[in-house]
């Protein structure tokens, strides 16, 4: 269980975070929702110790974690998956997964096939380029690395930014079936971040990791989400399970 309470962060003297509490159980989902600029990665940040603590704790399983540097804080537990995939294009998907464990000088053994289990596309892929794969499949590979230093609790920032559906691939798309199947026929399109949603429920369904997952795709977060916070100018506003994310907590603190 990842907790916690009551953290304050300034950037430069102004006040970002304002008395932050939030809980991750183990096998939970738990989405950090809110506008640009509430500061959700500042509290991801926090928690991974890129940003300093001006008040406030920070427990793994018990164990405080605010005074310790952020490899000590990853090797207790914590997987980080930063905002943008930064995947390595240029390397294919094996040597992706394998330099998580190198910067740890750990073997991997039986922990790429746990991986490969959750995330069977990538197996197939093993010798292709990152590059070359779907955002979807690339977020996958860059969830796939952090899994590998056997983390307690995955931080995953935005996932899907970037490959939500937007109009013009939608009419992409469209063209494309047109043309490919003849005027006149359409086929359903795919949820481009269908593959980010299977990779957060089949972590789920292995009931060991808890997620806090910051995320602003709202129908994703009712979608893999077990609980949410709802952040408003560097405080959480509203929290429960996430069934109770009324249509009044989305339009006063949610949308744009
Ligand atoms: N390194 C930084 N220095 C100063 N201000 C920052 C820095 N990073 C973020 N901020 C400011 O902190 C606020 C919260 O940012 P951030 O946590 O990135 O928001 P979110 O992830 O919710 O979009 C914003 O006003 C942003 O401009
Ligand atoms: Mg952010």
């Amino acid at each position: 269980m990842l907790t916690l309470s009551n953290l304050h962060v300034s950037y430069d003297g102004s006040r970002i975070l304002r008395d932050v509490s939030l809980e991750v159980p183990p096998g939970k989902v738990v989405c950090l929702m809110g506008r640009n600029g509430v500061g959700k990665t500042t509290t991801l940040k926090a928690i991974t110790g890129l940003v300093r603590l001006d008040s406030g704790s920070i427990h793994l399983d018990g164990h405080p974690l605010e005074s310790l540097r952020p490899d000590a804080r990853a090797r207790l537990g914590l997987g980080y998956v930063p905002q943008g995939r930064d995947i390595f294009p240029n390397l294919t998907v094996m040597e992706n997964l394998r330099i998580g464990a190198i910067a740890q000088s750990r073997k991997l053994n039986g922990e790429l096939d746990r991986v490969f289990q959750l995330f069977p596309v990538l197996r197939e892929m093993t010798q292709r380029k990152g590059g070359v794969l779907s955002g979807g499949q690339q977020q996958q590979l860059a969830i796939g690395r952090a899994l590998l230093t056997n983390p307690k609790v995955l931080l995953l920032d935005e996932p899907t930014e970037g490959i939500q559906p937007n109009i013009i691939d939608q009419i992409g798309e469209t063209i494309k079936t047109l043309r490919d199947e003849g005027l006149g026929r359409s086929t359903p399109h795919d949820d481009p971040a269908r593959e980010v949603a299977d990779a957060i429920r089949a972590i789920r369904a292995e009931g060991r990791i808890g997620i806090l997952l910051v995320e602003q795709y709202l129908d994703f977060c009712i979608d893999v989400g077990d609980r949410f916070y709802a952040m408003d100018r560097g405080a959480v506003v509203a929290q429960g399970p996430i069934r109770e994310l009324t249509d009044e907590i989305v339009k006063k603190h949610l949308t744009v």
